[in-house]
């Protein structure tokens, strides 16, 4: 059982977790992801971790509310406990010393590239991470990435904080400012796409950070299958990292559609399932 120490609302539906699994934070490396399932009756999700300390044991993670699983877990309190966490998994994202790296993040991947500003740092380069909302509330990890890079830029589609627009706005900024050596994209389907077109003509080394549907997350059962090159690839044993300019993200975002039927009948009936668990503990008292 991997017990919850901490947890903490960051943006709504959205919430800190620090884990208690020695194993993984001893182990786990920049760009490397976990699955954990909650209970005996879960499926099992794939989370990046945002930060790890070995000696107390823990990793953290973000996670955000969009179906059952995720929801479930953002329930959980303080003191419960996941029953099965798995990891680390993946292959760690390349470190070399490239120069100037950008990194952004949408959405968790704010998080994500937290560890991978820290080791690209290590290794010598200056990192520059971009990180973006669609408004101020929803903008997480802000002051932790700010810590682990040289430089952050802040975007929000709104202009509420930060610049306004999106991360491509201000990459385009620094792309037309300076030589950029390596780029990371970590988000949404549509964000990476975007991120590999633009930097594509200048033929800066991209990684986009897949986010396919995954299950074993160790190579068996099929589920993350990617299209890179025109070869197939399996994302949480080949990847998560890829060259971004060569992601089939056309067939990506609609095998992230294939299940949306089911998705949406698990989500309203764990939905329907805690409102009357609720309800009923009220009547109780
Ligand atoms: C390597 C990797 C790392 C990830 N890291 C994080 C993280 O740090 N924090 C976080 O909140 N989420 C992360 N995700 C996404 C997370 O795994 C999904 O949000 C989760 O599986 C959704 O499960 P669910 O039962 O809540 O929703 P479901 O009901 O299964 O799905 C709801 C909707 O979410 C989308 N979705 C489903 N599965 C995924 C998926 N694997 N990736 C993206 N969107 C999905 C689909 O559009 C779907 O319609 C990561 C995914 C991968 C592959
Ligand atoms: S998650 Fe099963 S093969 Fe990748």
């Amino acid at each position: 059982m991997f017990k919850i120490l901490k947890k903490e609302e960051i943006a709504p539906s959205t919430f800190f977790f620090e884990v208690e699994a020695p194993f993984v934070a001893r182990r786990i490396k920049a760009g490397q992801f976990i699955v954990l399932r909650i209970d005996e009756k879960g499926e099992r999700i794939p989370l990046s971790y945002c930060g790890a300390d070995p000696e107390r044991g823990v990793i953290n993670l973000i996670v955000q509310s969009v179906g059952k699983t995720s929801q479930k877990l953002n329930d959980m309190k303080e003191g419960d406990a996941i029953l099965d966490l798995v990891g680390p998994l993946g292959k760690e994202t390349e470190i070399e010393k490239y120069g100037t790296c950008v990194l952004l993040g949408g959405g968790f991947g704010a998080g994500a590239i937290i560890p991978i500003a820290k080791a690209l740092r290590a290794a010598g380069n200056h990192v520059v991470s971009i990180v973006g909302a669609r408004e101020k509330s929803l903008l997480v990890m802000e002051k932790d990435v700010e810590a682990a890079s040289d430089e952050i830029k802040v975007t929000t589609n709104d202009g509420s904080y930060g610049m306004k627009g999106m991360v491509t706005d201000a990459l385009s900024q620094i792309l037309a400012d300076r030589k950029v050596d390596f780029i990371l994209g970590i988000g949404p389907v549509p964000m990476m796409k975007a991120i590999s077109d633009m930097t594509k003509p200048y033929g800066i080394k991209t990684m986009v950070s897949l986010n396919s549907v995954m299950v074993d997350g160790t190579g068996m059962c099929g589920s993350c299958r990617v299209t890179v090159g025109g070869e197939t690839k399996f994302a949480c044993v080949d990847g998560p990292d890829f060259d971004g300019h060569q992601v089939d993200y056309d067939e990506l975002s609609k095998r992230l559609k294939m299940f949306e039927a089911y998705e949406k009948l698990a989500y309203e009936a764990y939905l329907e399932h805690r409102g009357r668990c609720a309800s009923e503990k009220r009547s109780d008292r």
